[in-house]
């Protein structure tokens, strides 16, 4: 039995164990989603003020990137107390405000939940770094090798040596990520307690779901023995890529402590009788490795882990349209029995859809993103195709990004700048302070509130008509099936009792700007009815077209019903 505080949260939603099955997933990006207090970064209030916004969106969880104290090295990513909101966002009574209003308006909320690392700031690091008994072994701390050189050749995902010397501990302690976050030591049981009761203080507050963080890096080797060199030929020697990560990435440990994880998490769904919570890694790998995290016959593993490959694998103008269908059948393939399947197609680490995919696709892609079985993920602000903003150097924040010369390539600044709500002063962000990154400058013709008519088909006005279409029978349940008919050209078709709901999607990839003759394949039926089409296509709502023949221009996509009985 898992311990709950007399004040454990009662859901007041109907309990449905299936929630999340087929649910959307929003990713909230708390700084950048409206500033309520006018101080230039968003906050809880602003997350409270929007809820029924998301609700009327068609989204069935709202996901928060993180919100605990911290002192904002890497965007939250660096907690220094696991149990306090940070200041800037409100106080913990705002964020039980928010669960409360997000569940009366039956909206689950996803937390990040981030164990690999806290920040040097935590209590528990400045222990630690003292040679405190009690926090000794809170870290992973090695002694230096001869001449003062790190222990090994481990690298920090940000780039450099993964480890830093503490000259009060003369010690180095490992960071695999910022030198600010060093990484826990979860081979000491009293961290394994201590994460875990960090779990249950949320879910006595009603979280619904964890998104965990940096999952793979949980662990690593006992001995400490070096890296090889990865087969990456292009990589520098300071970059994370240079190495094979064979002794920090992926260790048996994780994957049982992960189960540990998702037990206490049943347990407790269970114990409480309401809806269960789940959990959910973030995992950036290969098919393989990234599959583990569903578990396997005789280990559980997590809900669900992200799938990233539209993240990933796909590159505008240079991927065709089998590289789509390849990304799905492998994936469903690959995906255990019995197992829930996933797609996310943008998040805070990567440029926005309209950015990375093309803005003139951003209506395909959001078809196919929700017409996909399983769960989808949407990064706030792709709903209505906000494209990446324009960040100059002095202003960046990402510790990934820290040089001059790599800032273009490698900072996350652009995908996180503040929501675009209106064309009114910053963009309806807040009343005119100097938000923490620019407002992009495109936001007086790219906002939101220029595509709230219902009846003026725009990008968002296709999204929620996708939110409502998602719950009928063919793409709830149906069958999956995606072809490339051309180089250019993806069809995905959904289908239940005789009922075909299928897209098609000309991308305009790799200079293919022509008009394209399309047929539905393994279709003989004559007559399909147009459900929907990109912003700007020539076809009609409720028009019946000949699904063995019709035209696609560049960047068109169309929703087609079929019945076949
Ligand atoms: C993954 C997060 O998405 C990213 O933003 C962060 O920098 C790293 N994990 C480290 O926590």
């Amino acid at each position: 039995m898992i311990g709950t505080s007399p004040q454990a949260h009662k859901c007041r939603c109907t309990p449905n164990e299936n929630w999340w099955k087929n649910g959307i997933i929003y990713q909230v990006y708390p700084r950048s989603f409206k500033d309520s207090n006018n101080d230039g970064n968003g906050d809880l209030a602003g997350v409270i003020d929007k809820l029924p916004y998301l609700k009327s969106t068609g989204v069935d969880c709202v996901w928060l990137s993180p919100i605990m104290k911290s002192p904002q090295v890497d965007a939250g990513y660096d907690i220094s107390d696991y149990y306090a909101i940070d200041k800037m966002y409100g106080n913990m009574n705002d964020f039980k405000e928010l669960i409360g209003k997000a569940h009366e308006l039956g909206l689950k909320i996803m937390l990040d939940f981030v164990p690999n690392h806290t920040s040097d700031q935590h209590r528990w690091f400045k222990e630690s770094e003292k040679g405190n008994a009690k926090f000794k072994d809170f870290y992973v701390w090695r002694n230096a090798k001869k001449k003062g050189s790190p222990p090994n050749n481990w690298l920090s995902v940000f780039g450099g040596s993964a480890w830093q010397w503490s000259k009060k501990r003369k010690q180095f302690y490992l960071h695999q990520f910022a030198k600010e976050q060093p990484d826990l030591n979860f081979r000491n049981p009293a961290v394994r307690d201590e994460m875990k009761k960090v779990l249950v203080y949320y879910l006595d507050l009603g979280v619904d779901a964890f998104r965990i963080d940096a999952v793979k890096f949980l662990f690593e080797d006992e001995q400490f023995r070096d890296e090889p060199r990865s087969s990456d030929p292009n990589a520098t020697p300071a970059s994370h890529a240079y190495l094979d990560h064979i002794y920090t990435n992926n260790l048996p440990e994780t994957f049982a402590l992960l189960s540990e994880w998702r037990q206490l998490v049943d347990e407790y769904s269970e114990t409480q009788g309401g809806p269960s919570r789940i959990l959910v890694s973030e995992v950036y790998d290969d098919l393989y490795n990234t599959l583990q995290y569903y578990g396997t016959p005789e280990r559980i593993g997590v809900h669900f882990t992200f799938n990233f490959f539209f993240i990933t694998n796909l590159k505008q103008d240079i991927s065709r349209a089998h590289d789509i269908a390849r990304i799905v059948y492998t994936w469903q393939n690959a995906l255990p029995a019995g197992k829930v399947t996933n797609w996310v197609i943008g998040n805070h680490d990567n440029h926005r859809v309209p950015t990375r995919l093309g803005a003139k696709n951003i209506d395909g892609f959001n078809m196919l993103l929700l017409l996909l079985p399983g769960v989808a993920v949407t990064y706030n602000g792709e709903e209505f195709g906000q494209d990446d903003g324009d960040v100059p150097f002095e202003q960046g924040k990402d510790p990934a990004a820290k040089d001059r010369a790599t800032f273009n390539l490698l900072s996350r600044d652009f995908e996180r700048t503040p929501m675009q709500w209106d064309d009114s002063t910053n963009a309806g962000f807040n009343e005119g302070a100097k938000p923490w990154l620019p407002v992009s400058q495109n936001y007086k013709e790219l906002n939101l509130a220029s595509q709230l008519n219902e009846k003026k088909l725009s990008h968002y006005q296709i999204y929620r008509r996708l939110a409502r279409l998602r719950r009928d029978e063919p793409v709830r349940n149906g069958t999956t099936d995606v072809w490339a008919v051309s180089d250019d050209v993806i069809i995905l078709k959904r289908s239940a009792g005789g009922r075909h709901i299928i897209l098609a999607f000309k991308l305009g990839w790799n200079g293919n700007d022509e008009k394209e003759e399309v047929y539905i394949p393994s279709m003989c039926e004559k007559e399909a009815i147009v459900l929907l089409k990109s912003v700007g296509s020539s076809y009609k709502i409720g028009s019946i077209i000949n699904p063995q023949n019709f035209l696609l221009n560049p960047h068109e996509s169309i929703v087609l019903e079929i019945m076949t009985t």
